[in-house]
């Protein structure tokens, strides 16, 4: 008999989730962090590739690995917007191409080559397309061009993203699980909102009805979530927060916030959100705390207020229910409703590409807004 939903936790090349995170551009770091002239090892997706950034200051994405003896090409040099391998120079071009061997009396770099991927940036991050065929267009939302500046937060979290998506849908969460945090002081934890949505052109509606108030936001197929939310008890913002697996186990999470401050107010808030990181960093860090609570050596209620608890309470919901769990037994509610729409989708979605069916072409309208849905 056929499973209830697809496999969802493997996500390697070849498998059906894999195959359609595949299918979409997918966020793999954060631009900042990636100066030119300069190459990292990137783990993704449950690959290896070679990330680098070229003089002229383009990214590229190519495999992990010199196809002559197999060294890390991230430890490589790059040489314009190519990057040269360090054991013995073979130099390869940003679609993977081997353009030079430099200690071969007859080179033979025409018939060398590597995989390369298409590469973009937007809203400060470098997005990849490691699926088959021609890249799907590359979504834009007109809001993210308004005023005030991007802030982007890069995070690896120990549980799959799978988990942290169903979370993305689940507002109900925020009564329970952000009982204590600054969720509070906006009313997102007043009362317990009345879930609904449908499948849209692209991918989720999600609604939450607070008394009159209709909070709207929604999944971006396949695992970006589009919303505006309450940023660390201080300023609302537009917020893309794309959940991508690292590996069946682990996932990074990219988020890109449009913050409506401009000039000498947006320095106020970089200078004051760059001491909160560094206080954040200078703490346990949050997948620690989340450990030693699942351990049962702390209670969550009991973690010192910190600018990053939200992420620790929901550490603790999705590292609390393991890392690959039989979903078909569980007991969903109405409160779960878009729990299910999301499995539901995920689930044909998948078995329409492992039958070699077309999935649904998916299509960002680029006039998407959230609501806040909540009393001014
Ligand atoms: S291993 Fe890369 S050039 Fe030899
Ligand atoms: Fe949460």
């Amino acid at each position: 008999m056929m499973e209830k939903y697809a496999d969802f936790t493997a996500i390697g090349p070849g498998t059906g989730a894999g195959r359609f995170l595949r299918s979409f551009w997918q966020p793999v770091f954060a631009s900042k962090r990636l100066a030119a002239g300069t190459a990292v090892p990137l783990r993704i997706l449950g690959e290896d590739f070679t990330l680098y950034r070229g003089e002229s200051g383009a990214a590229h994405v190519i495999g992990a690995v010199c196809a002559h003896r197999g060294l890390a090409l991230s430890v490589g040099r790059i040489e314009g917007d190519c990057i040269s391998c360090f054991y013995h120079g073979w130099t390869y071009d940003g679609d993977g191409q081997c353009i030079a061997q430099p200690a071969e009396p007859k080179s033979f770099a025409q018939r060398i080559k590597i995989p390369g991927y298409p590469t973009r940036e937007y809203l400060g991050l470098i997005f990849v397309y490691f699926g088959e065929g021609e890249p799907p267009p590359f979504p834009h939302l007109d809001v993210f061009d308004g005023e005030g500046f991007i802030e982007n937060r890069v995070s690896t979290r120990d549980w799959p993203f799978f988990a942290q998506l169903e979370n993305s849908v689940d507002e109900v969460h925020f009564n329970f699980t952000h009982r204590e945090s600054k969720f509070s002081t906006v009313g997102l934890n007043d009362e317990i909102p009345e879930i609904s949505g449908k499948e849209s052109e692209y991918g989720i509606e999600r609604i939450a009805r607070r008394g009159n108030q209709i909070r709207k936001s929604y999944i971006l197929m396949p695992n970006c979530m589009y919303s505006l939310v309450y940023y660390n008890g201080k300023q609302w913002t537009e917020h893309l927060s794309w959940r991508v697996p690292v590996d069946d186990k682990t996932h990074t999470s990219f988020i890109a916030d449009l913050v409506h401050k401009s000039g000498a107010e947006a320095e106020a808030y970089q200078a004051e959100h760059a001491q909160e990181s560094a206080r954040v960093r200078a703490d346990e860090p949050a997948m620690s705390v989340v450990r030693r609570i699942l351990a049962g050596e702390l209670h969550i209620d009991d973690v010192p207020d910190r600018p990053d608890i939200v992420l620790i309470q929901d550490g603790v919901a999705m590292m609390g229910q393991g890392y690959s769990r039989n979903r078909s037994i569980d007991n969903l509610g109405a409160t779960d409703h878009l729990v299910a729409l999301l499995r539901n989708l995920w689930t044909r979605e998948i078995r329409a590409i492992e039958a070699g069916r077309p999935p649904k072409q998916w299509c960002i309208p680029p006039d998407l807004v959230p609501t806040k849905g909540l009393p001014e």
